[in-house]
């Protein structure tokens, strides 16, 4: 056995997003968002799941993050419900939800637990999807100024800060291929989508710099996945590097370099993408930091009949999979990060999620004995180790997740928590991946195996 030792100050923190963990979906004024009608919508998510309990982390997270303290965890990503502060995306405030934020951070900070705040993972305020969703350019102004209202109000503690969660799932599975919400299937209203929303990202970058409050470090979590042709052949090679480029970089690189990259098989990024004069000054605000959200590596072939990225996504064939259908494969974690810490170099990285789905259940002893689990995190977070020997500059791991809760379309289907959580009756049960990871964030050293990992 050998140990990877973790630097002194290293943060060991779990993820999550307001839709997923809070409920309270109509309450003291909390507005609609697009995934309250999309799963009051019958057919959308398995077995007609919402999110309109969850893990009632509304009412419950005082219980949460006491217990996240007694794991010993020094970080947590939390995300803030854009339509519980402003319910109609812009304009009036709603107190109390603002109040509700107010308190969780104050709680999180009396445990020594600091506060990783994303403006947006995915909660849509209803009334803005009305006016035309992502596709419509206003939408822009309007997260800025929420990002002003949340930054005033809890600036003076939140120092940390993320934009954006996984801007490209959002918009691609949203408005292209219409399995999130808000369940759209169109390709050229999608790439609008994208285009406002990196407007929108420096948008409200510059606005939370330029609040009363400086935060000490703004950036976004992305979701990336390396990229891995599927033969030697030239073809695919190319491939799969328009495919990095367009899944791992159409928002990293706007924002960092202000343009963006290279990815259409045929045509200028130009002839695709609607940019109009001042566009690419009002993206770029380079970011503090690079959040890394990250739980397989892709593996594609060149696509003749696809003119646009000219890509298929395929299997690699007979690889190790968690309950999710998601490949196993440790590598892909200490590649990404090496290859954004060479491409952007100089800049901190985060790993913002990382984990997996597994449904193990409590066994007659009442123990969830989620060894799967605690295989998968031994190997993954041994390759950050791996990835910071090697050079990159990482400074903290949130695994996805704490509690179980709401899996988007896939409802409470899959289980990602390293806590177990009753729905019925919201009872929590430490699982003993949760155990093994409360370890790990005491001691900051990681035992392994480098025969057998
Ligand atoms: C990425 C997303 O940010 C999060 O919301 C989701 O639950 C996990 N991945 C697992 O799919």
């Amino acid at each position: 056995m050998a140990a990877i030792t973790f630097p002194k100050g290293f943060l060991w923190g779990t993820a999550s997003a307001s839709y997923q963990i809070e409920g309270g979906w109509n309450e003291d004024g909390k507005g609609e968002s697009v995934w309250d009608r999309f799963s009051h919508t019958p057919d959308k998510i398995k077995h007609g799941d919402t999110g309109d309990v969850a893990c009632d982390f509304y009412h419950r997270y005082q219980d949460d993050i006491a217990l996240m303290a007694d794991l010993g965890l020094n970080a947590a990503r939390i995300s803030l419900s854009w339509p519980r502060i402003m319910p109609l995306g812009k304009g009036a405030v709603n107190q109390s939800g603002l109040d509700f934020y107010n308190r969780v951070v104050d709680e999180m900070l009396k445990r020594n637990i600091q506060p990783w705040v994303t403006l947006y993972h995915w909660d849509l305020p209803q009334a803005l999807e009305d006016v035309g969703g992502w596709p419509n350019r206003d939408l822009a102004e309007y997260l800025r100024d929420y990002a002003a209202v949340v930054a005033d109000s809890l600036g003076d503690r939140v120092k940390h800060w993320m934009a954006f969660n996984e801007p490209w799932i959002f918009t691609i599975l949203g408005y292209l291929m219409g399995i999130h919400a808000p369940g759209r299937h169109d390709p050229a209203q999608a790439i609008k989508a994208t285009h406002t929303v990196n407007l929108a990202q420096g948008m409200a970058i510059k606005a939370l710099r330029e609040s009363r409050n400086k935060p000490e470090a703004v950036g976004t979590a992305f979701s990336m996945s390396p990229v891995h042709p599927k033969t030697g052949s030239l073809e695919d090679r190319a491939a799969a590097e328009r495919w990095h480029r367009f899944y791992n970089l159409w928002f990293l690189e706007p924002v960092m370099n202000g343009k963006y990259p290279q990815a259409y098989v045929e045509g200028a990024v130009e002839d695709h993408v609607e940019i109009r004069a001042g566009d690419m000054d009002t993206i770029k605000a380079p970011l503090d930091f690079i959040g890394i959200n990250l739980y397989t590596r892709a593996v594609v072939a060149h696509d003749p009949q696809d003119h646009n990225i000219g890509v298929r996504q395929v299997r690699a064939g007979g690889e190790e999979v968690t309950d999710f259908g998601w490949e196993v494969y440790p590598q892909a974690l200490s590649e990404m990060i090496l290859r954004i810490a060479n491409d952007y170099p100089g800049l901190p990285i985060y790993v913002t999620e990382n984990g997996c789905s597994y449904g193990d259940k409590p066994g007659a002893n009442g123990k969830v004995n989620d060894q799967r689990r605690v295989m998968f995190l031994r190997r993954f977070i041994a390759e950050v180790g791996r990835a910071m020997q090697a050079g990159a500059d990482v400074r903290g791991y949130f695994l996805w997740t704490f509690t179980d809760n709401f899996e988007w379309a896939e409802g409470f289907q899959q289980r990602f928590g390293i806590v177990y959580c009753d729905f019925k009756t919201q009872q929590r049960i430490v699982k003993e991946s949760g155990h093994w990871y409360s370890e790990l964030a005491r001691s900051g050293a990681l035992d392994f195996d480098p025969v057998l990992e």
